[in-house]
């Protein structure tokens, strides 16, 4: 079990580049780092006008802030041999499915190519501890009479996006085992999956949570693409804690395990979309319609293995089903009151460590 106090020892001071600082997850990540008090770069494309980033204002929680493109490799480059970081998350990507048919070429360029350019730059970039590669749970291959899914699963992914993710994966092995296993970065790079993760301050598109507060707060129908989906539920601030684990202790010690890790909650939160609709309606109502046909390919069941993170990192997975919906209409309602929104994040970051 970890505890805030503890973290702070070791990030105090630490410089950390994040890609995809601007984004949803990237957000969350710089709150909980500044909190743990560690000096942040970001390099990312810029935030969209309506982002958790601006509206925690994160421009003041970064040290130096880069809006520039990961395919831009001399730029990225330059930026990282500028900043020398010691601990890099690596979450710039495009990462939603249904934007993947329709920019497929974009998007296999940022999540693969863009992914190999961080890997070719930190190759001699001696500064850099440990890096964390954030792939996804749609990275396994989806195999009938097989829903459940540990670290050493083949990789597969029918869709743009988790191909994209996938072919990321293969990549990042390649330079572990051809470049990596006599330099600095040896079991210094790993990659991470985490489940579907919700929490307040996602805007995306066609995600389940963002289109259930967009109905709660005009009123609108929602309609829902997959009841019977099966998906990994957890908070953002639990994998997040996940990484930072991982990026701490891959630092100090050589962790002797092959380089992908789950971050996924435990099974009890293993829902239908229906299941969690439920959930959602014991706290708010939510008027919705099920789409007759989704014209997307999107895997049906997604199950994820915790149990070698809870063993080698000592990281739990603590907010179940009701804790985590909690949170996001309690995160909504007192943005609607017009609350701090930096506040209601880093208040959010204390309660998950008090339950720790
Ligand atoms: N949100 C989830 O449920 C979830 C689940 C599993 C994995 N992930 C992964 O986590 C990471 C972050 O996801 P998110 O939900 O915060 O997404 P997001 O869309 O909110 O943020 C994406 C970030 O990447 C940056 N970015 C995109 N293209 C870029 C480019 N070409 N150059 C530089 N920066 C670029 C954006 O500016 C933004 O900062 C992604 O790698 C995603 O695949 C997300």
């Amino acid at each position: 079990m970890v505890q805030l106090n503890k973290l702070k020892n070791f990030w105090k001071g630490k410089k950390v580049l994040i890609t995809g600082h601007t984004g949803f997850k990237g957000s969350w990540l710089i709150i909980i780092l500044n909190l743990l008090g560690a000096k942040i770069y970001g390099y990312s494309l810029k935030p969209k006008k309506i982002s958790l980033f601006n509206q925690i204002n994160g421009l003041d929680l970064v040290e130096k802030n880069f809006y520039y493109d990961i395919n831009n490799f001399k730029k990225f480059k330059s930026k990282i041999n500028q900043v020398k970081p010691s601990i890099i998350f690596h979450l710039a990507a495009q990462p939603l499915v249904i934007e993947s048919y329709k920019n497929t070429l974009e998007t296999f360029k940022t999540n693969i190519i863009g992914t190999g350019n961080l890997l070719e730059i930190i190759k001699k970039t001696k500064s850099v501890k440990s890096a964390i590669l954030v792939t996804t749970d749609k990275v396994y291959k989806i195999k009938k009479n097989k829903n459940f899914f540990t670290e050493l699963d083949e990789l597969g992914g029918d869709d743009p996006y988790s191909a994209s993710k996938a072919s990321s994966e293969i990549i990042i092995n390649s330079y572990i085992k051809s470049f990596y296993k006599n330099n600095h970065l040896k079991n210094k790079v790993a990659t991470v999956r985490s489940g579907n993760v919700i929490g307040g301050g996602d805007y995306s598109k066609h995600r389940l949570v963002p289109d259930i507060i967009n109905s709660i707060n005009k009123k609108n129908r929602l309609i829902v693409r997959n009841p019977n989906s099966i998906r990994p539920w957890q908070h953002v601030i639990e994998p997040l804690i996940g990484y930072i684990i991982l990026a701490q202790k891959q630092s100090i010690k050589n962790i002797n395990s092959y380089p992908c890790w789950n971050f996924g909650p435990n099974s009890k939160n293993f829902l239908k979309v229906s299941h969690f609709l439920k959930v959602v309606n014991k706290y708010e109502k939510v008027n919705f319609k099920v789409l007759k046909k989704n014209p997307y390919l999107e895997t049906r069941t997604l199950k994820l293995s915790n149990k070698k993170s809870k063993k080698k990192l000592g990281w739990e997975p603590v907010w179940d089903i009701n804790n985590i919906i909690e949170k996001v209409l309690e995160w909504n309602k007192l943005k609607k009151q017009k609350f701090n929104i930096r506040k209601i994040c880093e208040i959010q970051v204390r309660k998950y460590f008090e339950s720790i």
